[in-house]
């Protein structure tokens, strides 16, 4: 049978070594924050109980998970319930998890903690150190980086068996020049953690309750616990300072990225392309350097986005559609084919199906007070260098002329064209050739004809 799963998150510690005022676990990762990344890894175990344990900033701290784990953007919550409580003053990472714990009194079964500024944990590797527990009181993750300073050292008795866990200032020298950590991600036995907890004291270098101390506490009632050693060495890197943080930043773009890649999306220069957390990326499409791509991006599959591009939360891209260099796109949605290649900002926009929209087209979607909407219909043509001050509409077909600057409330009706500033009807459009519908293409190295 299997056992019922509770998670306990640390992430009420002040982080007073990242030298900055936001709390640490609301230090920015790809999109997500430091603790929303952290939990968002345990949601695939499907926990019954989730307790996050906050304190500094425990309001801003609790609104962000709010947000991040309801899936802001309609996708369903993950866990099955989440209770936020406030630690009190932060003592220590064993009395974190004693706080936890009160909230989970009728709970019988396994009951996983991590830390709120390890977010990059997978589901897989946890379930592994669920199954590895058995019987035992606990089971512990262990690894060896290459720098182990800052961080609890793995005790082993003459025979090798894991019997303590010794923080850093604490160490003897012989205790600090054991290569083997503790990662902070344990699975309990509810059952024998409760006592194991009770009987935790403050008696070392920080004055603080460590939850590490149960381990030679369960040690002394004759448990054998396991340990298993981290398959990765990213998954248990945490952050305890912005260095770690942008080394943790590169190691989630290294995922992503690969991720993408994986899937048939060519990415010319990975190290020059920065992509966040929940962006979808169809194949064939072809990201070139120096392209930022903000969580909650869409892209289709045969697009073309970059050098130098800017997708900011929101927009979408269709099968096809292209943005070029110097372009940023925020909560712009372009229809299959669409292409604004060069200089362009499209803000609060709707781009029909292979309009073409000029060099240096601005969509002014902000009037200092409020944002406003721009609609550009199929196979448009907005001439280099306008200015659409929204709200605008422009129908299908319709165009303007370089230089437009086309006024707030202006309606553009199908296959007129516009010129000047501020813009005017001037004539009804002539057509090229009728245009074909778009096609999708792999990524060659083929030049164009
Ligand atoms: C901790 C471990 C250490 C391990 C390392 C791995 C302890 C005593 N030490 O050290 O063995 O090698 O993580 O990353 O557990 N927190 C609270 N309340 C508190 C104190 C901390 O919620 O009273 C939270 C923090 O917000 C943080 C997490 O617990 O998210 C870990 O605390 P931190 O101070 O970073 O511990 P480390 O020094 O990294
Ligand atoms: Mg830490």
């Amino acid at each position: 049978m299997t056992r019922q799963l509770a998670v306990i998150c640390l992430a009420a510690g002040r982080g007073k070594r990242t030298k900055v005022s936001t709390a640490k676990v609301l230090l920015p990762l790809c999109g997500r924050t430091l603790a929303s990344a952290a939990l968002l890894s345990v949601a695939e175990l499907k926990p019954a109980r989730t307790v996050v344990v906050l304190h500094n900033q425990m309001e801003r701290v609790q609104a962000s998970l709010e947000k991040a784990l309801a899936g802001a953007k309609g996708k369903p919550g993950k866990f099955a319930s989440i209770d936020y409580v406030d630690q009190g003053t932060p003592n220590g990472t064993g009395h974190a998890v004693q706080v936890g714990m009160e909230q989970l009194l009728d709970f019988v079964g396994d009951v996983i903690v991590i830390y709120g500024d390890c977010p990059l944990m997978t589901a897989e590797t946890l379930q592994e150190l669920v199954d590895l527990r058995g019987e035992s009181a606990c089971s512990a993750l262990t690894a060896y980086p290459v720098n182990p300073i800052g961080l609890g050292r793995i005790l082993r008795d003459d025979e090798g068996r894991f019997v303590g866990i010794r923080e850093q200032k604490d160490c003897s020298d012989e205790e600090a020049a054991i290569d083997e950590t503790n990662c902070g991600f344990y699975s309990f036995d509810s059952e024998k953690l409760r006592p194991a907890l009770a009987r935790l004291t403050p008696n070392n270098a920080q004055g603080e309750y460590y939850i590490t101390d149960v381990i030679a506490d369960f040690v002394a009632q004759g448990e054998v616990l396991p340990t298993m050693e981290a398959h990765d060495i990213a998954e248990v890197q945490g952050v305890n300072s912005l260095a770690e943080l942008s080394l943790v930043q590169s190691m989630m773009q290294e995922r992503i990225l690969i991720e993408h890649m994986n899937n048939g999306v060519l990415i010319t220069d990975p190290a020059a392309t920065w992509i966040d957390y929940d962006v979808e990326i169809g194949s064939d499409t072809k990201i070139l350097p120096c392209t930022v791509i903000g969580s909650g991006c869409k892209i289709g599959s045969g697009c073309e986005v970059g050098p130098f591009t800017h997708l900011r939360g929101g927009t979408v891209l269709e099968d096809g559609a292209m943005l070029g260099n110097f372009v940023e796109a925020k909560n712009a949605h372009l229809a299959a084919g669409a292409k604004a290649k060069h200089l362009t900002y499209l803000g609060d926009a709707e781009v029909g199906e292979k309009a073409n929209i000029g060099c240096g087209t601005i969509t002014a979607n902000y009037d200092g007070v409020n944002k406003h909407k721009t609609k550009i219909g199929a196979r448009a043509f907005i001439g280099s260098g306008t200015v659409l001050c929204a709200p605008v509409e422009v129908e299908d077909e319709a165009m303007t002329a370089a230089g437009a600057v086309v006024r707030p409330g202006s309606h553009i009706k199908t296959r007129e064209l516009w010129l000047g500033v501020p813009a005017r009807y001037l004539r009804q459009r002539e057509l090229p050739a009728a245009v074909s519908p778009p096609k999708v293409s792999p990524p060659t190295g083929e030049k164009k004809s």
